[in-house]
Order: structure tokens, then C-alpha cells, then sequence
């Protein structure tokens, strides 16, 4: 049996793994980055990236759609499924290829093949062991379903399935109205699909402020999706084109497919966690601050964590571990200072606390909170978005959560995420001069108007 020493060894080669091994290298560590798939993991392969891409062919399907409305006359002939899944295709593979790249150039070993931990300094995959001072699990999550509901891939899918479709569905019944029920809600009804979204809880995107989730539905109710809003799922069944889904209020929907969005659970079991020790809650790996796992050589990340379920979030947290195995000097992250975004049309993004959060925190007579339409913002009006700027401020105090809804606003967050984790006061960031006309101008009016000076705005 052969066996490889290194500084650390890593079991699982996604966003986490991957910018743990990147950052270690950086740090003269000898790295040894082990997958049973491709470098990259679900956000390059079955994620993040492609999922994004099929959003903006959506986009453009809809900007030819719609076109008649700024006087420009073009028709969309139809959607291409082979054509889109070229494209999203391509954009993972050049990606992949300079991931590939990148983690050569360091000097990482890449060994593709289903690892196990042995001990609580080694992996094996297949007759290799190799060793590690320290040892990293990053073995991200999956799909999950609900008891009962069987996901056979070709009428009763998970996002993993969706994204390989070959066809562009006639309709679709999503369960789960969270990130990635509404992005592929979004997806689907831009490609000309009938769709219907069922989530249990009584709003989309729970766990964003209430007022984002009602702005989301209105839009998406302009747009023809359909939302079972505090609707419970009880059973479905195959018809001869697709599926029946029941409902508990009795209510039955036929639709083509049926998409299973309920969550994403830890790839934890049979990994050996256990056997060396490992403490776990239902699957997750539990860890510290600094994620470090009760046993001192290892630790863990991503997804496998219960920490906000997000790449970037990964990202961080490999980094965070690299930095601290190197010794350099390395503070908690705050994961409330994570920004979140929902990439559907229209987007939702926020980072900090939600109203209900800081009301929690603070008191209701302690905050204050102001909402600015985006009707009043120029380059939204250009783009004919409707949205808002939702900030919360403590009385007299920073701002502790900026909420977001309108096409685009993904890409104002980095300010709203500045002026949350550096405890702007309302007065400071309303001090900045917002290039106009720019959709972050909103964020700079909604700053004046929390400062007692609103500029296009009434008091
Ligand atoms: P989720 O936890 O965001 O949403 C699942 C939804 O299903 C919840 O709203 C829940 O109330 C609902 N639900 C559960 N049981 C139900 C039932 N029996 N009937 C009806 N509704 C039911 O999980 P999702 O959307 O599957 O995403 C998994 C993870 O992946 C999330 O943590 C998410 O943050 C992450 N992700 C992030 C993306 C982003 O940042 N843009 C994109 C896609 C996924």
C-alpha cells in the first residue's frame, strides 16, 4: 500500500476545499486536494455558475420578448435547450479548465477518487493513504427529499437533474420556495414554461425580510408564476404525460415535471467521520469559530458545516483555515456580514439582520428602518425594474441590514455589505456621492433619507 506524507490533506474538492488547498499553497504548505468528481464541486458543476447562466439566456429570452416596450421590434422564435446547454456549458469549461490550471501552478496534488478518513491524520483512496499534519473535510451536501417522494431523475427531479434537461419543460411544479425554487421558477417561466411554485411556509425566500419576499411575489405574480404560498406537499403521483402533486388542502396540480427543492444536506455518511471520532449533529460536522472539530488535526468547511450553505461562505471559511494551520493570526467570521443573493428576475440580496432579526435584537423602539422605491431611482426606471432599498439602523446608530429587490441589485451589494460590516452610520454613507444615474444611487438615497435629508425623496 503506498503512502503519500504532506502538510494537509483534503477530502473534497469543492469552493471550500479548493480555496483552503489554493491558500495553503500560498502559504508553502504541501497540499494533497482529493474528489471522487471534478475539481470545482456543485457551485462550478452543478450550481452557482451553471445555474446563473441559464438565468441570463433567460434574461435575454426575455429582453427579445419584451422588446416591443423600448421601441425596439424583435421576436423570440424560441429557446434553444441545446443551444443553452452549449453555452452554460462552455462557460463551466473555460472556468474548469483555469481551475484545473490554477491548482497546478500552486503544486497541488489533485487525486480524483472516493476518499475515506482512516485516522485522524489520513485519507485513503483506493491503495493509497495519504498522511497529512492536518486534515480538511469539505465534502459539501446534496439534495435532499422529503420521506416518501422519490426523485427518479426524469419526471421528479432535483437542481441537478434540471440543469441536464435536454427540452425546455411545457410545465412545472417546483417544491420549495427557497433559493433554488425561485431561481429556477425565474429560469423556467422566462424559457416560456407554465410554473408553479409550492412552499410550505407562508412566504418565498423565508428567511429574508418579510417585505423582500412580498416584493418577490408581487413581481413574480406580474410575471405568471404561480405560488402556493403555507401550501404543504402530501404525495404525487405519475400520469401518462408527467405528474399529478397533491397538496394537504386537497388541491391537485398537473403539471410535466416536478422539481424537489426542500434543502441541501451533508455528504457526511459512510466517510469515516465517526469512526475516528469526529463529532457530528444529524450529518454535520460540528466545529468552532475557527472550524476546528473536536479532533485537533481536523477540520472541516463549506457545506458540511451548518453554516450558511453558500460558495463564498466556503470560500472564506477554507481560507480561514489555511491562514490558521500556517499560524498567521485569524479573527471568526461573522456570517451575518455574508451577503446573500437570489438570482431570479427580479433579484433578491441582502446582508445583515432582517427587520423581525434586529427588532429581536435591539427592541422595536431601538431601530429605525426606511424603504426607498426603486420607481424612484433613473437607471432603474431605464431598465424598468420595480424594487426597493430596505435599510435597518439602529436609533442613532449604524446600519444592521440592507435588503434588496430589482433586477440587477446582486451587484450593489458590495456597498451594502461595506456599510454593514464597517458599522457605517446613515449620516456617513449619506456623505458619499453616488455616480449618476446608477442603480447605487439607490443605496446612497436611501442613506440621505435615514440621515434626515432625503434629496429625491418626500421626508
Ligand atoms: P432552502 O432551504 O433555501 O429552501 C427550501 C424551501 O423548501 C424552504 O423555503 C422550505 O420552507 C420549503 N419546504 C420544505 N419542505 C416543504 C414541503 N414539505 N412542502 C413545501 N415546501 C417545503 O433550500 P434550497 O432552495 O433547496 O437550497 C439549498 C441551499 O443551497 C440553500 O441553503 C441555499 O442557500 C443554497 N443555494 C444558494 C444559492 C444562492 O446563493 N444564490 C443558489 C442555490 C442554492
Amino acid at each position: 500500500m503506498a503512502q503519500t506524507d504532506v502538510d494537509l490533506v483534503i477530502l473534497g474538492g469543492g469552493s471550500g476545499g479548493y480555496a483552503c488547498a489554493l491558500r495553503a499553497a500560498e502559504l508553502d504548505m504541501s497540499v494533497v486536494l482529493i474528489d471522487k468528481a471534478e475539481l470545482g464541486g456543485t457551485c462550478l458543476h452543478r450550481g452557482c455558475i451553471p445555474t446563473k447562466a441559464l438565468l441570463h439566456a433567460g434574461e435575454v429570452a426575455d429582453s427579445a420578448r419584451e422588446s416591443e416596450q423600448f421601441g425596439v421590434h424583435a421576436t423570440l422564435e424560441g429557446v434553444d435547450a441545446a443551444g443553452v446547454r452549449k453555452y452554460q456549458e462552455g462557460v463551466v469549461g473555460r472556468l474548469y479548465k483555469g481551475l484545473q490550471g490554477l491548482v497546478k501552478s500552486r503544486g497541488i496534488e489533485f487525486v480524483q477518487g472516493e476518499g475515506r478518513l482512516v485516522s485522524a491524520t489520513a485519507v485513503q483512496v483506493g491503495d493509497t493513504t495519504y498522511t497529512g499534519k492536518h486534515v480538511l473535510l469539505a465534502t459539501g451536501s446534496v439534495p435532499r427529499t422529503l420521506p416518501g417522494l422519490e426523485v427518479d431523475g426524469t419526471r421528479v427531479l432535483f437542481s441537478d437533474h434540471a440543469l441536464k434537461l435536454d427540452r425546455v419543460p411545457g410545465s412545472v411544479v417546483i417544491l420549495g420556495g427557497g433559493v433554488i425554487g425561485v431561481e429556477f421558477a425565474s429560469i423556467w417561466k422566462s424559457f416560456g414554461a407554465d410554473v408553479t411554485i409550492v412552499e410550505a411556509l407562508p412566504h418565498l425566500v423565508p428567511l429574508e425580510d418579510e417585505a423582500s419576499s412580498k416584493l418577490l411575489e408581487r413581481a413574480f405574480r406580474r410575471r405568471g408564476i404561480n405560488q402556493k404560498l403555507g401550501a404543504r406537499f402530501s404525495g404525487v403521483e405519475h400520469t401518462d404525460n408527467g405528474v399529478r402533486v397533491a397538496l394537504e388542502n386537497g388541491e391537485q396540480i398537473e403539471a410535466e415535471l416536478l422539481l424537489v427543492a426542500v434543502g441541501r444536506g451533508p455528504v457526511s455518511a459512510g466517510l469515516g467521520y465517526e469512526e475516528v471520532g469526529v463529532a457530528m449533529d444529524r450529518g454535520f460536522v460540528k466545529v468552532d469559530a475557527y472550524c476546528q472539530t473536536n479532533v485537533p488535526t481536523i477540520s472541516a468547511v463549506g457545506d458540511l458545516i451548518q453554516t450558511p450553505q453558500l460558495a463564498h461562505v466556503g470560500f472564506g471559511e477554507g481560507i480561514l483555515v489555511a491562514e490558521r494551520l500556517a499560524g498567521l493570526p485569524v479573527v471568526p467570521i461573522d456570517y451575518l456580514g455574508v451577503p446573500r443573493v437570489t438570482y431570479s428576475d427580479p433579484e433578491v440580496a441582502s446582508v445583515g439582520l432582517t427587520e423581525a432579526q434586529a427588532t429581536e435584537k435591539y427592541g422595536a423602539d431601538s431601530i429605525k428602518t426606511l424603504t426607498y422605491d426603486l420607481a424612484g431611482n433613473g437607471k432603474s426606471q431605464i431598465l424598468k425594474t420595480a424594487g426597493a432599498v430596505k435599510l435597518i439602523a439602529e436609533k442613532d446608530g449604524p446600519v444592521v441590514g440592507v435588503h434588496l429587490v430589482g433586477s440587477r441589485v446582486g451587484e450593489l451589494l458590495a456597498e451594502a455589505q461595506l456599510i454593514y460590516n464597517w458599522e457605517a452610520l446613515p449620516s456617513e454613507v449619506a456623505q458619499l456621492i453616488h455616480a449618476h444615474p446608477t442603480q447605487s444611487e439607490a443605496l446612497g438615497e436611501a442613506h440621505l433619507a435615514l440621515a434626515g435629508k432625503p434629496l429625491h425623496t418626500h421626508g
